[in-house]
């Protein structure tokens, strides 16, 4: 059996079995929440609950990673602000940020500027940066997030940057990009799909995700896509789907 075909058959075989996770693991969040408001807040049992939750947060992540990785799946785009977005995925971060005391640096110069992006799949590529900056850096470390009009590129305006910078432990390999390669992971609990998945993902939206090192400490990854130009009518892409503004 060629290679090609192999990967086909095992994609296929990870995305159903994906799916057939989905459901139940649906039911035991649902319950487990259930669980939990009963619980008094003061009860020592309320920990346990709450590790049940990261243990299934865990597994759906795995779960959507690898279902966004095999499925072809077709983005839906809507029109959104660049900032905001950015905003909204670091908002589902807050708690962790804050356990290890991380200080989060914004610096945005993209003021109205509109993306037409999957929202749900960017915010998964965004939250699957932040979890690895989180996860990169110690105690009081620091986690700078820019966003703005390329400039440098060929002039024009059409490209918005992302910049995730951390000043965490940086990566030992010399071809930084290998961290795209699916299943490429350093961590005893990682699946190495987090930045395999979110390359895929920006690629459907005609952009890139690039990483480089600080000059001084750290890794800062950068997503690029396309500035929405409102004139212009819609993306060729949603036609067939409709789309919507948010
Ligand atoms: N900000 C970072 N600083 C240092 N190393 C990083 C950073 N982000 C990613 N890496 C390296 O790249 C590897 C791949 O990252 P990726 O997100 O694809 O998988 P993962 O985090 O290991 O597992 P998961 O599938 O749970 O996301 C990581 O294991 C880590 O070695
Ligand atoms: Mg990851």
């Amino acid at each position: 059996m060629k290679n090609t075909d192999k990967f086909l058959i095992l994609g296929r075989m990870s995305a159903m079995l994906a799916h057939e996770i989905r459901n139940p693991l649906a039911g035991i969040s649902a319950v487990t929440q259930v669980l939990e408001g009963k619980i008094d807040t003061n009860d020592p049992r309320k920990k346990y609950v709450s590790l049940i939750m990261k243990e299934i947060d865990r597994v759906n992540k795995i779960v959507h990673d690898l279902l966004d990785y095999t499925r072809d799946s077709r983005p839906y785009f809507v029109r959104v602000e660049t900032a905001s977005l950015v905003d909204k995925t670091l908002a589902f971060h807050v708690e962790d940020l804050e356990e290890k005391n991380i200080q989060v640096d914004r610096q945005y110069k993209s003021e109205g500027l509109l993306v037409q992006v999957d929202q749900e799949m960017i915010e998964r590529v965004f939250s699957n940066i932040i979890e690895n900056a989180i996860e990169a850096l110690d105690e009081n470390g620091r986690l700078t997030i820019t966003a703005a009009v390329d400039e440098d590129g060929d002039g024009s305006g059409n490209t918005v940057r992302i910049g995730f910078s951390d000043t965490g432990r940086g990566s030992e390999i010399e071809d930084l990009s290998e961290m795209f390669s699916p299943f490429y992971t350093t961590k005893t609990k990682g699946t190495g799909l987090g930045l395999a998945v979110s390359s895929k993902v920006v690629e459907e939206h005609n952009g890139t995700l690039e990483v480089a090192a600080n000059p001084d400490k750290g890794l800062t990854f950068t997503v690029s896509l396309p500035v929405d130009q409102p004139d212009e009518g819609s993306n060729p892409q949603n036609r067939q789907q409709g789309m919507k503004d948010v």
